[in-house]
């Protein structure tokens, strides 16, 4: 093989796209593509783009004018630099890309990235090529797995979807366009990708999908699989330690998915369930299909099967026709349900959307009021969550070493980050920890003593 070409990608979004970023890498190395970290020196960029918002939609035009510049600069040194736009703006805006953005050579959406090498063959035939349809074959079926050292580069905690494209169609978002109809991989596939990441390292995996609980896959009996019985299933492969999952929609949360929290160790006890509204005259113009009542019964299931267990969300302000008592609605059910984290964002009218239609607009000014209120009151809660660790013991999974020498940070069951002073030989390893304080949100501790075998628990002899 010639020397090999350089490879930057940019990524936005969602987990869905980082993980996507790991695939078109993988798929690029056969070509003979290495990752390298600056957009300057590469051979290809690939742009990873994010449709979800208005703000991050414009992020790509803007990135283009700085590639457009790098590009000429490496034309004058004697080099060709190809760049593409793959992503959720992509598959969204494909036509409008070439059209407004000469210096762009390749426009890929998500479905097609095993097309990346053709697609490289096609730009250089005929100048340009464009693919947004979604492919009759399965692209996961052509992407090549990732090679150990990959693998290993990439650290102990791993994203694998199980799961993508959604059906749902909330009145505001894109994502049932841009990802297309939901998919499930098949269980004996997701077996494979979990025990080859394992074998080479990896102890926490988070499996991801657009609509995660909604997975149906086929099992290796030949039924539909439910989520809950995945998870059990990986539990049980060597070196998996941590199972995660993401994003879930209240609609989907199934007897399965509340018995796997109450049987599974290996399942962290941190859910991701937004929420969007706590009003539901708002679930009902969002198309959500749930109330808040319903939601609230959906976080009582789960607190029932497992004490421990804490909740994430997302919202959105200012959505067509939000009222004040509406707002407060939401406010309502926040301090009600008590989040260890959220995100809240102002709702942006996407094109294409049923929303987007909608003529009660909330005035900015008004949208940034309630936003502000609405991260205050998440800001305490996750404060006062953080707080409550100091003087407890709490496993932590080491992941890396930290900026500061001699110190090794991980994660707790809740994503909360850890630092303990301690040999790099614990990454890889939960260790109990002692938690002392907290910096900004960052816990700082100390491994807990190692008299009782049992305390350190599920350190695999891998
Ligand atoms: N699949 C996930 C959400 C994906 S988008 C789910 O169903 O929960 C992530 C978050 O972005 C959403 O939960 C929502 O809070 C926010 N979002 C989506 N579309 C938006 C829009 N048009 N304006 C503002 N926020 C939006
Ligand atoms: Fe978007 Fe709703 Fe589907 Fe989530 S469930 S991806 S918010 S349409
Ligand atoms: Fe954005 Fe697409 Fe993910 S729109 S949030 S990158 S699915």
């Amino acid at each position: 093989m010639t020397t090999p070409r350089k490879l930057h990608i940019k990524s936005y979004g969602c987990q869905m796209n980082v993980y996507d970023a790991q695939r078109m890498v993988d798929t690029l190395a056969g070509e003979g593509f290495v990752e390298t970290a600056s957009a300057e020196d590469a051979d290809l960029v690939i742009l990873n783009t994010c449709h979800i918002r208005e703000k991050a939609s414009e992020k790509v035009y803007s990135e283009l004018g700085r590639l457009r510049v790098a590009k000429d600069e490496a034309a004058r040194a004697g080099r060709e630099m190809k760049i593409a736009v793959a992503g959720c703006v992509a598959q969204a805006e494909g036509a409008e890309i070439i059209h407004r953005a000469p210096t762009v050579d390749i426009v890929v959406g998500p479905q097609s990235y095993h097309h990346l090498p053709e697609l490289l063959k096609r730009a250089k035939e005929n100048g340009r090529a464009l693919e947004t349809e979604f492919p009759v074959e399965d692209k996961f079926g052509f992407l090549p797995q990732p090679k150990p050292d990959a693998i290993r580069a990439r650290g102990i905690s791993a994203f694998v979807t199980v799961q993508e494209g959604c059906d749902k169609f909330c009145t505001f978002c894109v994502v049932p366009y841009t990802r297309g109809a939901e998919v499930s991989r098949p269980v004996a596939k997701i077996i494979d990708d979990v025990k080859q990441l394992a074998d080479n390292g990896v102890r926490e995996f988070t499996l991801i999908g657009q609509n995660v609980n909604a997975y149906h896959g086929e099992g290796p009996d030949g039924r539909a699989w439910s989520l809950g019985k995945l998870l059990q299933r990986l539990a049980a492969i060597p070196g998996v330690i941590r199972l995660r999952y993401s994003t879930s929609h209240p609609r989907d949360v199934d007897d399965d998915l509340i018995a796997a929290h109450r049987d599974l160790p290996e399942l962290m006890p941190f859910v991701h369930l937004p929420v969007q509204s706590g009003a539901d005259r708002i679930l009902a113009a969002m198309n959500r299909k749930h109330t808040a009542d319903d939601y609230r019964r959906v976080i009582d299931r789960f607190r029932a099967a497992r004490q421990d267990i804490a909740f994430s969300s997302d919202f959105i302000v200012g959505f067509p026709g939000e009222s004040e008592e509406e707002f407060s609605a939401t406010l309502a059910l926040v301090t009600q349900i008590g989040y260890a984290a959220a995100y809240s964002f102002k709702y942006s009218p996407r094109p294409g959307t049923p929303a987007a239609e909608m003529r009660e607009t909330v005035s900015a000014a008004e949208m940034d009021e309630r936003l502000g209120r609405l991260q205050e009151l998440i800001d305490s809660q996750q404060s006062a969550f953080n707080r409550a660790a100091i003087g407890t013991t709490v496993d932590v999974l080491f992941e890396r070493a930290a900026r500061n020498p001699g110190q090794i940070v991980g994660r707790t069951a809740y994503l909360q980050p850890a630092h303990v002073m301690a040999s790099p030989d614990i990454i890889g390893q939960v260790r109990s920890v002692r938690i002392d304080s907290l910096e900004r949100y960052s816990l700082i501790g100390e491994l807990a003593t190692q008299s009782a075998p049992g305390l350190i628990s599920q350190t695999i002899g891998a």
